[in-house]
This record gives structure tokens, C-alpha cells and sequence, in this order.
């Protein structure tokens, strides 16, 4: 039986679950998910195997919420000898192969789980020397070719593997699924590589030009001490930040920032409208995605971006719910909107949304 192989943050994968059974249905895909809790990773399995080839062509992680990465699996091979682990995944690779497309990057990756991280090493090593027979085997481009088909080797234990497939428009482009970045030491939170890695991977580069102009203005709800303040004023941007905590000091230096100490719900625009909302709040999914409709229907701000607070079990459909309801709206207006929701590697127990008007 083909499945469809999808990573996430341990922990998530009932969510996971539920979100691949609800848009491979929607695809007229049907199957199982199986996991188990805190493994990071959940397995879908399709009645009809061809199913997991039409899921690796249609569903993109970065239109999934919780995916980290998604990959058709051809085949688990357990008890992979001690000795010779390499030739049976090579062998595999090989026999899978598919002439009409070229397999141009090879990944070998793990669960980001304490057992998954025990194979980091291994699989760093591992890949050095599959990749060479591949390429051997005129299975694998010499020079790397992200636009190919990607090789995907997904260990769970020392001697037991996924292997699989990706396709270019649909795969993350990052190992592990995980876009990882460094602090930025003049930040004042750690929750501002929250809103860095929604600019940055949520974002096209032409989308990022066009909402984060020099000189543009947004609103930060629930600022905080600052740290989504700083990606706005380290893009040049004018913020006006809402929040009863203290702002940290080097951001109003800056000259960029004005702080009110007002409630997130009832704040509005200082010269009735701002290019960009941003919101941290902790609160209730449904309420804040209300709040965010609020502001995009009555025009006080292009764009947003926000969080959505998961503290709750039925992440999934807590979150379907309060997107139904904002997506509803927006699309009476006339305008039209890209919106995309992730579970970011640097999000806790929430979901970041963008939604850029066209
Ligand atoms: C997760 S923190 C925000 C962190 C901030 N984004 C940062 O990067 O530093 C949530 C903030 O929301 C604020 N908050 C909660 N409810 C609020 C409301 N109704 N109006 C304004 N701020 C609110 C809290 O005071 C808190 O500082």
C-alpha cells in the first residue's frame, strides 16, 4: 500500500492527521493516517495506490498548516543489515525510479524528536555515500537541481526506513522540513524569529517588496516587549504598538515607534489605516480572527499577519472554524486575498496567518 509521508512538531501529529484525511478527501483520496504520539511524523496510507503520487502532485506543504514536509513513500524497509545498510535503499531508489523525471536532490532525514535527533549523525554520513551510488547509478543529478524530483530516505531507528519521493512545487525546501534562523541579539523577544520566518517562508520575495515598503505603516496588538515591533522598524516601517506591557527602550529610540498602552480589541489606527496589521495576542482563535476581519474589511489595514493561540487538543478544527468564518467575510469584498496559515518551526502551541491583498 502507497502512503503519503508527512513531518511534523512532535506532539501534532493527531493534527496532522486530521488536516491530511480532510484534503486528501477533498481530493477524492481516500485512506487511514496512522502515528504514533510524539513520533513527528504520521503515515498516510491510500486504498488506491496511486493516490500517494496524486497527493505528492497536489497537496504543497506550504498549502498545508501542519505539514513540515510531505513525501510519497514507495516502500519501509525494516531490519536493514548492520553491515550493509546502504545497498538494499540504493536498490530500492533504483528500482523506483521514474525515467521521465529527473531525481535532482537527495535528502536523508530524521523525526525532530530526541529519538530522531540520536540519527542525525547517521544520516549525514549516510547520505554522503547513497548519494554517491546513486549518482554511480545515473539515479541522481551531479550537480544538485532543486527543480528535479527529490530522493527522500526518512530513518526511524538505525536499521529502518521510509523511502520516497517529492515533487519540486510541493516539497519544503528545507532539510527536516525546518527553516531555522539565528537570534538577532538586538531583538528584545525570542518570539520575533516567529514573524521573521512567516516573512521570510510565507512570503514570496516580490510579496515581501510589496508589504514591507520603507516608510509604511502598521499596527503591532500585543507588542510586548517588542519583538515583531523590531522585524517592522528593522525594515524601515512605522509602528504604532498596542500593548499595557513595557516596550523595550533601543525600539523607541529608534523614532520609529509610538507605544499605547490600549486594548488590542478596541485600538484603531492612527491615521485610519496602516499597510500592515501584525497581532501576538494571547487570546482566542475565533475572537482574534475576528479582529483581523474587522481591520481587512473595513480597510484600517492592507495586510495581516497574525497568530492564532492552540492551547487547546482539536487544533485542527479550532482553527478551520475560526478561518471559515474570516474567509467568509473576506471573500464578499471585492478584493481578493492570499491567505496561508503554518505552524512555523518557531511557533509553540499556535499557528501564524498571512493574508495579503491583492
Ligand atoms: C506573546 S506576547 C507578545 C510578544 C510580542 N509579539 C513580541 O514579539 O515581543 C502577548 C502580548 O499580548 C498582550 N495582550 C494580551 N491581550 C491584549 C489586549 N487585549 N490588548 C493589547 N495587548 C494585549 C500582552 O500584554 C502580551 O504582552
Amino acid at each position: 500500500m502507497a502512503s503519503l509521508l508527512g513531518y511534523c512538531r512532535a506532539g501534532y501529529e493527531a493534527d496532522l492527521a486530521n488536516e491530511l484525511s480532510a484534503r486528501a478527501a477533498q481530493l477524492q483520496c481516500y485512506g487511514y493516517p496512522k502515528f504514533v504520539r510524539g513520533q513527528g511524523y504520521v503515515e498516510f496510507d491510500c486504498y488506491n495506490p496511486a493516490d500517494a503520487d496524486k497527493l505528492g502532485q497536489r497537496l504543497a506543504v506550504a498549502d498545508t498548516v501542519f505539514a513540515r514536509q510531505l513525501v510519497v513513500v514507495t516502500s519501509t524497509l525494516d531490519d536493514l543489515p548492520r553491515e550493509d545498510r546502504l545497498s538494499p535503499v540504493l536498490q530500492e531508489i533504483i528500482d523506483h525510479d521514474d525515467s521521465a523525471m529527473v531525481n535532482g536532490l537527495l535528502l536523508v532525514e530524521h523525526a525532530d524528536t530526541d529519538e530522531g535527533k540520536e540519527l542525525a549523525k547517521f544520516c549525514r554520513k549516510f547520505a554522503v555515500v547513497l548519494r554517491q551510488g546513486l549518482r554511480k547509478g545515473n539515479c541522481l543529478t551531479y550537480k544538485e537541481k532543486p527543480q528535479g524530483r527529490g530522493v527522500h530516505v526518512f530513518f526511524t531507528q538505525f536499521d529502518r526506513c521510509l523511502v520516497g519521493y517529492s515533487y519540486p512545487d510541493c516539497r519544503s525546501a528545507y532539510a527536516n522540513g525546518i527553516y531555522r534562523l539565528k537570534f538577532p541579539s538586538a531583538a528584545p523577544s525570542r518570539s520575533t524569529l516567529k514573524l521573521e520566518e512567516a516573512i521570510l517562508t510565507m512570503l514570496t520575495p516580490a510579496q515581501q517588496q510589496q508589504v514591507f515598503r520603507e516608510g509604511g505603516r502598521a499596527v503591532d496588538l500585543g507588542a510586548c516587549p517588542g519583538g515583531w515591533t523590531y522585524q517592522l522598524v528593522h525594515r524601515q516601517m512605522y509602528v504604532e504598538a498596542i500593548d499595557n506591557g513595557l516596550i523595550d527602550e533601543k525600539l523607541m529610540a529608534s523614532g520609529l515607534v509610538e507605544h499605547f498602552a490600549a486594548d488590542g480589541f478596541t485600538y484603531r489606527p492612527q491615521f485610519g489605516r496602516v499597510d500592515l496589521l501584525v497581532c501576538d495576542m494571547i487570546e482566542q482563535p475565533d475572537r482574534v480572527a475576528r479582529l483581523m476581519g474587522d481591520w481587512l474589511v473595513n480597510r484600517w489595514a492592507e495586510h495581516a499577519i497574525f497568530n492564532l493561540k492552540l492551547p487547546m487538543k482539536k487544533r485542527y478544527e479550532t482553527v478551520t472554524q475560526a478561518m471559515a468564518d474570516l474567509t467568509a467575510r473576506l471573500q464578499k469584498l471585492d478584493d481578493s486575498f492570499v491567505i496561508r496559515l503554518r505552524h512555523l518551526y518557531h511557533d509553540r502551541d499556535e499557528i501564524t496567518v498571512s493574508i495579503l491583498r491583492e
